[in-house]
């Protein structure tokens, strides 16, 4: 019966799964007739269940696969039980658009459980990614002109240009001593290196010498209480905190412990600023967090609350979009080719002012939106609606949670033809009415705060990349996903990289 319904509102636009199977996904009512909200198809039984379901079986690894074939089987929009409330899922970037105007001063995200059930535990603030309501936009408010605006870019930008040209010597020194002439290696670990690197510089003004040959322990340690803290969350925020702390209690024994090495890395470098800042207060830019402190607008406790989550957000997020940018410019050599002109005529005006990747490097900035099409890193951007609004023709009323899942949005043909294709073209000559396709980092003013560090991070990576090296690869498979809190790819090929000249 649901299927019948959903066919019958399955018209005009279409949406395949992994490029296979294709269904229509517009609603083919009348748009002047809004259904009411009980008419929304709903995904059968309980999502606690399946979500516990999910656990046994296989974990929630393919959580967007599963998804994306619920909007195949219901159409662009479907509702859900969640623990005796509806969420409500959607796909379409008009809906993202509807959002957005009914978008409050202080829109309310969903919280993952496990992350704020650490700080309540052990008695601490929570930064912007954690906060809801006035709180949120109290510090939000204080955070933009030091992490976001365009004056804090232009002061963190050199920082991080110093980082990818070094990353990009050092593999052309083991470029030079491979007797090939070439090396062929796993890039996953040198590029997490570089982007914790990159951020570490960027938020406290430190190199942590990730990129030298020899990694500290101490570093070591760090990654991987990163990577556990990401995995652990993922086995902990579908259940309800009343049975996982029965099911999982070694899960959140894990979490608390990986959190508490974060929180040690994080208060150690507020630490080393406070004691620089005594001694010396010329003036000198030594990154994001010791202008929090000198500004003095956020108490410590707040600066260090959101210090921990730029630096948790800044590591897994960057990282894999860079790593399948690489990818897909080695199995697509004629978009590669056309991305390396671009740098090289690029090269003067970038390094005399590296705020020019902006301007400068319009196909890469493309290309960067291209990837995160196809891989987007989060899951959903989700919002609790402040008032009512229709989406897909349904009224939606005030209080209900909207989930928009971006792996569904990037693969529907209907807005992307043939999808399945890496085209940085596409996103050049755009209507401006249609912004709300891209919608990787989020929408509104809650949009991610870390934005432009990662815009800069890869822009910059790529950039000093392009004009070095050529990329190649032997596999031409598509590339999975897991969904890890963060999506990542599931395998990465090995990728050759000669020099340009
Ligand atoms: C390619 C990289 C990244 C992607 C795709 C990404 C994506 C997102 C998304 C989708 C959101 C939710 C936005 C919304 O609800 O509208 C978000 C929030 C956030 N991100 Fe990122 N992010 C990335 C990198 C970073 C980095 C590097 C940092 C830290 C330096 C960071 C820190 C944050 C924070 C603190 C929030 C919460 C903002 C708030 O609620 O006010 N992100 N991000």
């Amino acid at each position: 019966m649901l299927r019948a319904r959903a066919a019958m509102r399955m018209a005009g636009s279409r949406l395949s799964l992994r490029g296979t199977r294709t269904l229509s996904t517009r609603a083919a009512v009348s748009p002047k007739m809004v259904l009411p909200f009980e008419a929304i198809p709903q995904c059968p039984g309980s999502t606690w269940l399946q979500m516990l379901q999910m656990w046994k079986k296989q974990g929630y690894e393919s959580l967007h696969l599963q998804m994306h074939q619920n909007f195949q089987e219901l159409g662009p929009i479907f509702r859900y039980d969640m623990g005796g409330r509806q969420a409500v899922s959607v796909m379409m970037p008009e809906d993202v658009e509807q959002l957005h105007q009914v978008e409050s001063q202080q829109p309310w995200r969903m919280l993952p459980e496990p992350w704020v059930a650490y700080r309540q535990h052990r008695g601490q603030k929570c930064g912007v990614f954690l906060l809801n309501g006035p709180e949120w936009r109290f510090n939000r408010l204080r955070l933009n002109p030091n992490v976001l605006s365009p004056k804090a870019v232009q002061r963190f930008i050199p920082m991080v240009d110093t980082v990818a040209r070094e990353f990009v010597q050092v593999l052309q020194q083991k470029v030079q001593q491979n007797a090939r002439g070439s090396l062929t290696l796993d890039l996953q670990p040198s590029i997490l290196n570089y982007t914790i690197e990159a951020s570490n510089l960027a938020l406290y003004g430190e190199r942590l010498g990730l990129l030298g040959r020899t990694v500290s322990s101490e570093s070591l340690s760090f990654l991987r209480a990163l990577d556990t803290m990401f995995r652990s969350t993922v086995g902990l925020m579908f259940l309800p905190r009343s049975l996982s702390r029965w099911t999982s209690t070694h899960v959140w024994r894990e979490h608390f412990e990986a959190w508490d090495h974060i929180a040690h890395h994080v208060n150690h470098s507020i630490q080393r600023i406070y004691q620089q800042l005594k001694v010396d207060c010329d003036g000198h830019y030594r990154g994001i967090v010791a202008e929090l402190l000198l500004h003095a607008e956020l108490s410590p406790d707040a600066i260090k609350a959101n210090s921990l989550e730029l630096t948790a957000g800044s590591v897994d997020t960057t990282s894999h979009p860079l790593l399948m940018t690489l990818f897909e410019l080695a199995r697509n050599p004629s978009v590669q080719q056309a991305l390396r002109q671009e740098s090289l005529a690029a090269t003067a005006t970038i390094a005399a002012n590296p705020q020019r990747v902006f301007s400068d490097l319009p196909l890469l900035r493309a290309a960067l939106k291209e990837t995160l099409r196809l891989y987007p890193v989060g899951l959903t951007v989700d919002r609790k609606v402040s008032s009512d609004l229709v989406l897909q023709n349904h009224h939606i009323p005030a209080g209900t949670l909207v989930q928009v899942y971006l792996y569904s949005l990037g693969r529907n043909p209907a807005v992307f033809p043939r999808p399945e294709r890496y085209y940085p073209q596409r996103w050049l000559h755009r209507d401006p009415g249609r912004t709300f396709q891209h919608v990787a980092f989020g929408f509104g003013v809650r949009q991610c705060l870390g934005r432009r560090l990662a815009e800069v991070e890869m822009l910059l990576l790529m950039h000093h990349v392009l004009k070095s090296f050529l990329l190649e690869t032997q596999s031409q498979e598509d590339m999975t996903m897991v969904y890890h809190f963060v999506m990542k790819p599931s395998n990465y090929p090995l990728v050759t990289l000669r020099p340009v000249n």
